[in-house]
């Protein structure tokens, strides 16, 4: 029986991987000389070189060595309607042929009409401020929990994401003391004592660390449907315990929704879950492809970014040039119009694309003798939901609630995931990302038929190579 480990299977995708993409690699190596690694987002620059786009349309993108990819990494996960919906690019050049679109400083009159729209779908939320992209969005509604309550201890939940800033920066990945280790190097030294992980769908591990610290908590922040810490809803006792602990113990809860927001219906995961956060940290899909972000809620603690409030508590989100950037307003109240008006035909169909894909990628990968779970949807929930992950096991287990499963080097295999099944989906014509991605408006049930295919193409030769995920 022949035996492939994940550095020959690597070695050898990549090696297909620089001959079938010249151009790119070219452009790439001389990027190198202005660019750090070829680019300005880490996760972009897959290894040993990222595809540079030329077109993306709806469900397909094309690079420079002309390969068409069906992609379902779609913006970071914040196109719900494929890529360049032509009613947005209609609405944007409309605005530009009238000489209008790019920064004046002033307030401009698209900002109202997407914060009511927005506010439409979060009907206990009073207020909402703008600004450009979820870190910012996600570090001020922090700063505002702080201020608000005058404490200092931030919870946050180990395994979730919610950008670059200090306060985020701690258990993110990596699992060494079980995702509770500082992330990034330059970070103020007060931030370790000040931020501190709790584990995501673990009642009793949240109500302890309230009992030990809750007098200082100033807030816990959150994800309700956790993103790039592996697909995960939070299971609604959970989610309805920390809104009681944090209620309990004076603390604002902040529900960071960058991407459940209007992925599952026109609206934010919260209402679903009949939860009603304190503050709401939206970014991804709200700008319909452009860069915007906000924080929405409750008006007394919003307030504090405005003139009026005292100066003690006053938090200093006020600022940014591109704040509510007129094309982004545009961009962003035309989408949300488009996702309310047809949240009835849009979401039940991909939510089921997603099922689907789900149970098909399970299936496959055990039918040739591989752990393989899906995580994105909960058929207890029954949320309809066009978001898939795929987790490689190294032992069968019924299923993934925590980031902790999906970071743990002895339960899961991060870089099959990440590199050799990414790789091996794009040698066949599929962009995925964190194991597959997202379902959109724009693909078609052939796409994601001939998608699944691939896949048991994939499983097939692994097989046939005696291929095992842990080296
Ligand atoms: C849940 C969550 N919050 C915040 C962010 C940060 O958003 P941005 O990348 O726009 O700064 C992300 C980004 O992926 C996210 O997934």
């Amino acid at each position: 029986m022949p035996r492939t480990n994940s550095s020959q299977l690597l070695d050898e995708l990549q090696r297909k991987y620089r001959q079938t993409h010249p151009k790119s690699k070219d452009y790439f190596e001389k990027s190198l000389k202005y660019l750090i690694q070829g680019g300005s987002h880490n996760l972009r620059l897959l290894p040993p070189f990222p595809f540079y786009d030329l077109q993306a349309k709806g469900s397909q993108v094309v690079d420079l060595d002309g390969h068409r990819y069906i992609d379902f990494w779609q913006g970071h996960f914040s196109n719900i309607l494929g890529h360049n919906p032509p009613f947005v690019l209609a609405i944007i050049q409309d605005y530009l042929q009238q000489g209008q679109g790019l920064i004046t400083g002033f307030p401009g009159i698209y900002q109202k009409k997407l914060a009511e729209r927005i506010l439409s779908r979060i009907p206990h939320a009073e207020a909402i401020r703008f600004t450009t992209s979820g870190t910012l969005a996600s570090m001020y509604a922090i700063m505002l929990a702080r201020g608000y309550t005058q404490r200092d201890i931030v919870f946050k939940v180990g395994g979730g994401w919610h950008g670059s800033h200090p306060y985020a920066l701690k258990g993110i990945t990596k699992f060494d003391f079980g995702l509770q280790s500082l992330e990034s190097a330059g970070l103020p030294s007060s931030i370790d004592q000040e931020v501190i992980t709790v584990d995501f769908n673990n009642q009793a591990d949240l109500e302890e660390k309230f009992q030990q610290l809750g007098e200082k908590v100033a807030c816990l922040i959150m994800e309700p449907f956790i993103g790039a810490g592996g697909f995960i809803f939070a299971h609604p006792a959970y989610l309805q315990k920390a809104r009681d602990l944090t209620k309990r113990y004076g603390a604002v809860f902040i529900l960071d929704e960058v991407v459940s927001g209007f992925r599952f219906h026109a609206g934010v995961l919260q209402t679903l879950y009949n939860i009603e956060a304190d503050l709401t940290v939206l970014g991804k899909a709200i700008g319909g492809g452009m860069p915007v972000s906000a924080v929405a809620g409750r008006r007394d603690i919003l307030e504090l970014c405005g003139p009026q409030a005292p100066p003690e508590q006053r938090v200093k989100f006020e600022g940014g040039t591109f704040s509510a950037h007129p094309l982004g307003m545009l961009a962003g109240a035309t989408y949300i119009q488009h996702l309310i008006e047809n949240e009835n035909d849009i979401y039940p169909r991909i939510g089921k694309m997603g099922a689907r894909v789900r149970e098909n990628i399970e299936n496959i990968f055990r039918s040739y003798g591989f752990f393989v779970r899906c995580t994105g949807g909960d058929s207890k929930l029954g949320f309809p939901s066009s978001l898939v992950g795929v987790h490689f096991l190294l032992q069968d287990l019924a299923t993934i609630d925590s980031p902790t499963q999906v970071f743990n080097p002895h339960v899961s295999d991060y870089i099959v995931r990440e590199l050799i099944f990414k790789l091996a989906m794009l040698e066949e014509g599929f962009h995925i990302f964190h194991g597959f991605g997202a379902l959109t408006a724009a693909h078609a049930e052939e796409e994601v038929n001939k998608a699944l295919e691939a896949v048991d193409r994939i499983a097939s030769y692994w097989q046939k190579i005696g291929f095992q995920f842990k080296e």
